[in-house]
């Protein structure tokens, strides 16, 4: 949803803007955009396309100037064109801005100005913000563009430079992200934290409704009346060798590979072999938890597949109710929270804004929230009553895929301490469920080593144009989330359903074109079932992909293609079964010559609601 970088310095920052925006591409790659100031004079170069196109056409770092930003594109108001590219400048061009959100009032606020005789060269609602500062300019721009601040409805974070203040650079933000980063005789404002990790550890976290003024010697923060604010330095350890490819064509595979690592780090020091240790971080949210009586789950995309597969968990051993919501609609409803209920929200960038409003709604209705978040420093985690990390390290792909992995390892640590408290597991049953996710980061590796089955699977089917995907209890949640993962990426049609609703309406689209992937794991609660859906579908010519446990010789016979999984605990089976599914999406992609990195369309974190 747009990427923001900016940079004050004493040397020259085009190619570190560059360098910067480039690991903000995930953001939103409509549009790319530089403006830097020299000697006086904003420059600015900016066009369509993705960043490496933009940057052969127009060479970016042949700006000059000690102080500049850039700002990559997912569009809203205005259509992909060069001029609603950002940066944006106000009639005269000395103030320059760049914007991620969404300004409500812009249409009021451009008439006005317009009377005025300001005169707009864009679509956006952005530069109404630039023409506003020009308007009410007195010579310092951090007070004019604090002004500017309170007259916008709707949700910002921004950067403005001004020639009349060539060694300033200010940032705020009213429900977008915004960092400040510290450097060494040089500060940073980005969107997110990747983008500024290999210049420094030392974030600033800006919160709603502050305005910075960054030098190149110090940073101050005041609220939007104008009062200094006291902002923590935090140390950020996440390595900037993380935030790269390291060797992978893409960061999307480099991600579905480190799902070992990032589940095993997630686990981290929350588990002894006979004990879950989560008291710390839950007892804020949740001091009693024998007494919790309902749990609520907001969440958006893939976050809200983990949340479907986490009410499965949570229900079957920790006994309590538990409901699912898209945060999108929860919040627009009158949800009811009664006593005793806890929301728990999932989120990899805690940033989501349809989350982020559940949570608040949520909160306002009196319940504690516990949230599940990759991002440290986000809103999320901030305005969380407890925030269970996961650690599964910077996701750039646009599709989730550690992410989503590690979510469901922390959900599965939540279910066993709650199961624990409520009396539910003896503790032998706690050591066999330990033992059971310890072996899970050995088990993706395995799958991960014979990807090759699944390359090949891939370039028979990458020229197909819809595909179904079916599965039931714990795993039909994992269809959806196949399904979701090959149509964003590789812009087949797919669709994920429970595979006994298919006899209800899907079963009409099943003829020998259409590829079926089904999660049948040999298990006792539904396989025979899975096998009668299968048979259903063979019946009408189908063809059969099955994700199945290793050594399963009865599914072999039954289906056309099979991809093994081994075997763990059936709750623990989607972490396994979801792997050849991602890795599927993945190669279709790639056959198709599409950048699973960079889907059309779509961007990383979701701000805008
Ligand atoms: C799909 C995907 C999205 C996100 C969704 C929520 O691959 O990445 O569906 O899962 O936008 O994002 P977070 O988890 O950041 O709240």
């Amino acid at each position: 949803m747009c990427g923001i970088v900016g940079i004050v310095s004493e040397r020259e920052v085009s190619s570190t803007l560059l360098d910067a925006i480039k690991r903000l591409e995930y953001r939103g790659y409509d549009s790319v955009g530089m403006v830097c100031i020299a000697d006086g004079v904003l420059s600015t170069k900016k066009d369509i396309g993705k960043i490496e196109e933009v940057e052969k056409k127009v060479n970016f770092t042949a700006l000059k100037g000690t102080i500049g930003m850039a700002h990559s594109r997912w569009a809203t108001h205005g259509g992909v064109s060069k001029r609603n590219a950002h940066p944006h400048e106000d009639c005269n061009g000395n103030i320059s801005l760049v914007h991620n959100g969404i300004i409500e009032n812009h249409n009021e606020l451009k008439a006005e100005l317009q009377k005025k005789g300001h005169h707009f060269t864009s679509d956006t609602d952005t530069e109404v913000i630039a023409h506003l500062i020009e308007e009410n300019f007195t010579g310092d721009i951090l007070e004019t563009t604090r002004k500017a601040l309170c007259r916008l409805e709707g949700s910002y974070a921004i950067g403005v430079i001004c020639t009349k203040k060539d060694d300033e650079l200010i940032a705020a933000r009213k429900e977008s992200p915004l960092v400040i980063g510290l450097g060494e005789r040089e500060n940073y404002i980005a969107s997110d934290i990747p983008a500024i990790l290999p210049f420094t550890k030392k974030i600033i976290f800006l919160e709603n409704g502050e305005i910075a003024r960054l030098t190149k010697e110090k940073v101050e923060v005041f609220d939007l009346k104008g009062n200094p604010v006291t902002k923590t330095i935090e140390t950020i350890d996440w390595g900037a060798k993380q935030a790269e490819k390291q060797g992978y064509p893409h960061f999307m595979l480099k991600e579905i590979s480190e799902q070992p690592t990032a589940i095993s780090d997630t686990i981290g020091d929350r588990m002894t072999e006979h004990d879950i240790l989560l008291d710390e971080e839950i007892q804020k949210a949740i001091p009693n938890a024998a007494g919790l009586k309902r749990l609520i789950v907001v969440a958006c995309g893939t976050s809200w597949h983990a949340g479907l597969i986490g009410e499965f968990m949570l229900e079957e051993l920790a006994k309590i109710p538990t409901e699912v919501e898209y945060a999108s609609e929860f919040r627009y409803r009158d949800p009811i929270i009664t006593e005793g209920t806890a929301v728990i929200a999932v989120s990899q960038s805690g940033e989501t804004a349809d989350t982020i409003a559940a949570i608040r709604e949520a909160k306002k209705k009196g319940a504690k929230v516990i949230s599940i978040v990759n991002v440290e420093g986000s809103t999320i985690a901030r305005e969380s009553d407890a925030v269970l990390f996961t650690h599964a390290g910077p996701e750039i792909g646009v599709a989730s895929t550690k992410a989503f992995t590690a979510q469901l390892t922390l959900i599965y640590l939540l279910t066993i301490y709650l199961a624990k408290k409520r009396g539910l597991l003896p503790q032998p049953q706690i050591s066999n469920r330990i033992r059971d996710i310890r072996k899970i980061p050995h088990q993706i590796q395995e799958i991960l080593e014979n990807q090759d089955s699944i390359k090949r699977l891939a370039e028979l089917f990458f020229r197909h144009t819809n595909a179904l995907y079916l599965g039931r209890g714990i795993n039909y949640p994992i269809a959806l989330e196949g399904a979701l993962k090959l149509k964003e990426v590789s812009y087949l049609h797919a669709e994920g359903y429970p595979a006994a609703e298919m006899k209800h309406g899907p079963i009409a689209l099943i003829d020998n074109k259409m590829p079926v992937v089904v999660i049948a794991t040999k298990d006792n609660r539904t396989y025979t079932k899975v096998l009668s859906n299968i048979a259903e579908v063979k019946a009408r010519g189908g063809i059969v992909i099955a994700i199945a446990l290793k050594g399963d010789k009865e599914i072999e016979e039954k289906v056309d293609f099979v991809l093994s999984i081994p075997e763990n605990s059936y709750i623990l089976t989607p972490l396994l079964a979801v792997i050849p599914l991602q890795l599927f999406a993945y190669y279709v992609s790639v056959l198709k010559g599409k950048d699973p990195d960079k889907p059309v369309n779509l961007a990383k974190s979701v701000t805008v609601e």
